[in-house]
C-alpha cells in the first residue's frame, strides 16, 4: 500500500566531517545520515505516495519523517525563530516524572560532580576606581510600589550628571554582593559551591550576567569605558573614549539616548552559563537573567531619583568591541541608561517630525 510522508518541520542539517546530520530541534536527537538515507528523506516532501521500505521505517522510527503533521498550528513568526522555539522547548519525553527520592538524588549527585569554583572573565583596565561604600540611604527610602509607579521609559535626558554614590548604590544594588559573595546555606551541603546570590535571581546562582558601562557624565569619573568589579566593588576603566555619538550608534541610531549620563550595557558570559548546561534551554534562559536584572536597576535607578531608559536594540559587534568582549561567547544583551530629564516616552524629534509629517 502506498503511503504519503511528511518531513518533520522540526529537523534541520547540518554538515559534519561525517556526512550530513539531521537535528531533532524538538527532542535534541541527532542521526548521522548516508546519501541513501538523505536522499529518501528529500523524497518525501509530503506530496508524493510511495510503498514504504526499510529506509522509510528507520527515518519514521527516527521521527525525521512523519505520517501526518498533526494539528499545530502555524507559527506565525520566520523560521529561524521557530526553530529558537523549538530548540528552546522541554518536550515531555526529555523530562521524565520522578518520585521526589530519586528527583533530590539525582540533583544532589549533579550538583556535587560541579568543579567547584567558576571563574569570571575580567577585562585588562587601564586603571581601577574604587567606589564610594554604597549608602543606600536613598533606595530604602523609597516603597516597592512608589518605584514601580515611578519607573517609567524616559526618552528625553538633559545631559545633568549623576553622583558616583548614586552610581555605588545602583551597581551594588543591581550587580554587587549584596549577601556577600560565599552563599552558606549551599555551601554547607557542599552543593554548587560555585553559585553566587545576588539581588536578581540566577539560573543555578552562576550569575552570568556582568555590568559594562558607558560613562559621559558621572562627578568624579573620565568619560569612558568601564567593567563593574562586583569583588571590590570598584570600577576598570577599559578605554577613555567615550562619546555621545558612539554611543547612539552603538543603540543603533536611537539619538533620545543622548543626554543619559551612564549606560549599563548587561553582558552574558556563556562559559558561566554551560558550567551548567549546554542545552538551547539553558541559552534562552540568559535572557531572562538579563531581564531580571534590567528590571532590578530600573527600579533601584528610579529609586535613586534618576530616570530610565532601557535598548534591547544595540549593534552587537560594535558594542562588544567597544568593552573588548569577544561577542560570540560572551555578548551583551540589553542596556539600562539612567541619568536626569523627564517622563517623555516620545522625543521631542520624533514629536516635531510626526507634525511635520501631518502637515504636508
Ligand atoms: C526587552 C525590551 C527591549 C526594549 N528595547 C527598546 C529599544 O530598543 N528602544 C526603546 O526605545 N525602547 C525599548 N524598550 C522599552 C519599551 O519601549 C518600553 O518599556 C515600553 O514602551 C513601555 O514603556 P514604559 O517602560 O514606560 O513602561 C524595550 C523594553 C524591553 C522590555
Amino acid at each position: 500500500m502506498k503511503k504519503k510522508l511528511y518531513p518533520n518541520p522540526d529537523v534541520i542539517f547540518y554538515l559534519s566531517d561525517e556526512g550530513i546530520v539531521a537535528v531533532n530541534t524538538l527532542t535534541k536527537e541527532e542521526y548521522d545520515l548516508t546519501d541513501s538515507y538523505f536522499s529518501r528523506l528529500k523524497f518525501w516532501n509530503g506530496q508524493r505516495s510511495d510503498k514504504m521500505n526499510t529506509i522509510d521505517v528507520d527515518l519514521l522510527a527516527g521521527n525525521l519523517v512523519l505520517e501526518s503533521l498533526g494539528g499545530r498550528p502555524a507559527w506565525g513568526g520566520d523560521r529561524l525563530s521557530e526553530l529558537c522555539h523549538t530548540a528552546t522547548r522541554n518536550p515531555a519525553m526529555m523530562v521524565p516524572s520522578l518520585p521526589e527520592e530519586e528527583a533530590a538524588r539525582q540533583f544532589v549527585e549533579m550538583s556535587q560532580l560541579k568543579q567547584k569554583t567558576l571563574e569570571r572573565f575580567i577585562p585588562p583596565a587601564i586603571s581601577i576606581i574604587k567606589l564610594p561604600e554604597p549608602h543606600l540611604k536613598t533606595v530604602q527610602e523609597m516603597s516597592l510600589f512608589e518605584a514601580c509607579k515611578k519607573r517609567k521609559t524616559s526618552r528625553s535626558f538633559n545631559g545633568a550628571s549623576i553622583t558616583l554614590l548614586q552610581l555605588s548604590d545602583l551597581l551594588f544594588m543591581s550587580f554587587g554582593y549584596i549577601h556577600g559573595k560565599e552563599w552558606q546555606e549551599v555551601a554547607a551541603e557542599d552543593l554548587n559551591t560555585a553559585s553566587e546570590r545576588k539581588s536578581s535571581p540566577s539560573g543555578s546562582g552562576v550569575q552570568a550576567c556582568d555590568a559594562y558601562l558607558t560613562v559621559v557624565n558621572i562627578e568624579g569619573l573620565v568619560p569612558g569605558y568601564y567593567h563593574y568589579r562586583a569583588d571590590g566593588h570598584e570600577l576598570a576603566l577599559l578605554s577613555p573614549e567615550c562619546d555621545e555619538a558612539a554611543i547612539s550608534h552603538s543603540v543603533c541610531d536611537q539619538f533620545w539616548v543622548k543626554g543619559a549620563a551612564c549606560g549599563i550595557f548587561i553582558t552574558v558570559d556563556m562559559h558561566r552559563v554551560w558550567y551548567k548546561s549546554e542545552l538551547a534551554r539553558a541559552y534562552a534562559y540568559v535572557f531572562l537573567e538579563a531581564g531580571h536584572i534590567s528590571q532590578t536597576a530600573l527600579l533601584n535607578a528610579t529609586a535613586l531619583g534618576l530616570k530610565t531608559w532601557l535598548s534591547g536594540s544595540m549593534r552587537d559587534e560594535f558594542v562588544a568591541q567597544k568593552f573588548g568582549l569577544d561577542g560570540w561567547r560572551h555578548f551583551p544583551v540589553t542596556a539600562v541608561f539612567v541619568g536626569h530629564g523627564t517622563d517623555e516616552a516620545v522625543p521631542q524629534k520624533i514629536r516635531e517630525t510626526a507634525l511635520k509629517l501631518r502637515q504636508q
